[in-house]
């Protein structure tokens, strides 16, 4: 999940006094926000204060965070030319005010919470570079794969190393774990997803520092979890939309799960918040390997109390 953010009264404080590209830029407040969750609510992992589009920025597409209408990229790829075009940057030389935040957040942390790292996966960044921005059918994505193969191959492998170095460049920076977000991958039918992506968020697993524990996540993935075990990850994300215990299941024990209660739940009463909770530790049957989180980012409109209650219902209900 996402865990800073609007709903929170201390970040929109900075964001009254920073632009969010602006805050991601300055290590400091970047830092500072990465540590509001663990103070206000007491979760057990921090989450580096960043967001996935940083490493598009050094490519030269040009991306905003406008007010309310989430990410756009100024000049989204359109063909093969236009891949051919993007700027050979690396992230290590190109985003170092993430790793400098990262090495502030752990410094900051001490020994409290373990600091998680984390980026997009090659796909999710493909479809803000090809859409443009958010998209729903992401039509343009799907005809770009198909009609542009090679370019697209070219494009996610680029991708793929620039994560890789990304992610590294948070690991010696003192990440102790990081998270792959594909949030948008659901989008693809099985055997796109084999065609056009796992290779690619493989290579990124692949390259990765070992022994650093890998989480992999997307939304709507729920025919798709078996593939993106085979591409990998040491920890599988799960949206609300599956059943915890019987996905776990299928996918086997030998990988760890995280998830999955759907954000929206925290829009209602702390009872409903604590028979939701319930039900998910039930299915995960105090087996070693699940970790509790919501299922998808916070809602904007969540109380900031819900979010608190839940963390102290989950940690109440697993001491028992
Ligand atoms: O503590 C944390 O978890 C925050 C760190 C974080 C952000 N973005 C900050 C952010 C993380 C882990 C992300 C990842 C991210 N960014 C993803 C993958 C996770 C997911 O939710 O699926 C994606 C798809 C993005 C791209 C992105 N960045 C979107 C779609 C938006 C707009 C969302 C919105 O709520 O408006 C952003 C902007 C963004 N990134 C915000 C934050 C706190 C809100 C910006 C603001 O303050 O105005």
């Amino acid at each position: 999940m996402r865990q800073a953010g609007r709903y929170m009264p201390e970040y929109r404080a900075m964001r009254e006094r920073h632009g969010f590209l602006e805050l991601c830029k300055n290590p400091q407040a970047a830092a500072e926000v990465t540590l509001q969750p663990v103070e206000r609510l007491g979760v057990d992992a921090a989450i580096l204060f960043a967001d996935i589009l940083l490493v598009l920025e050094p490519l030269g597409v040009g991306v905003e965070f406008t007010r309310g209408e989430g990410p756009h990229i100024e000049r989204p790829v359109r063909s093969a030319a236009d891949v051919a075009r993007l700027a050979p940057a690396v992230a290590r030389d190109a985003v170092p005010f993430v790793f400098e935040t990262v090495s502030l957040a752990r410094k900051a942390l001490g020994e409290r919470v373990p600091l998680i790292g984390f980026a997009g996966a090659p796909f999710t960044l493909a479809s803000y570079l090809i859409e443009g921005g958010a998209s729903r059918e992401f039509l343009l994505t799907k005809r770009f794969m198909r009609v542009e193969r090679e370019a697209w191959h070219a494009m996610l492998g680029r991708l793929a190393e620039i994560t890789a170095d990304y992610l590294n460049g948070q690991i010696a920076a003192g990440a102790q774990a990081v998270q792959l977000f594909d949030s948008w991958v659901g989008t693809l039918s099985p055997a796109d997803y084999r065609e056009f992506v796992l290779l690619h968020t493989r290579a990124v697993i692949e390259r990765l520092t070992p022994d650093v524990p890998v989480i992999h996540f997307g939304v709507g993935t729920a025919t798709l979890l078996s593939s993106m075990k085979e591409a990998g990850g040491d920890v599988m994300g799960l949206d609300w939309r599956v059943e915890l215990g019987p996905t776990w299941e299928r996918l086997g024990f030998d990988v760890a799960v995280q998830g999955n209660l759907d954000p929206a739940v925290l829009l209602s009463s702390t009872d409903e918040i604590r028979r939701a909770a319930k039900a998910i530790l039930d299915g995960a049957a105090r087996r070693p390997g699940h970790i509790f989180n919501l299922g998808h980012g916070v809602h904007q409109e969540t109380p900031v109390e819900n979010v608190k209650a839940l963390v102290d219902i989950v940690h109440e209900l697993s001491s028992r």
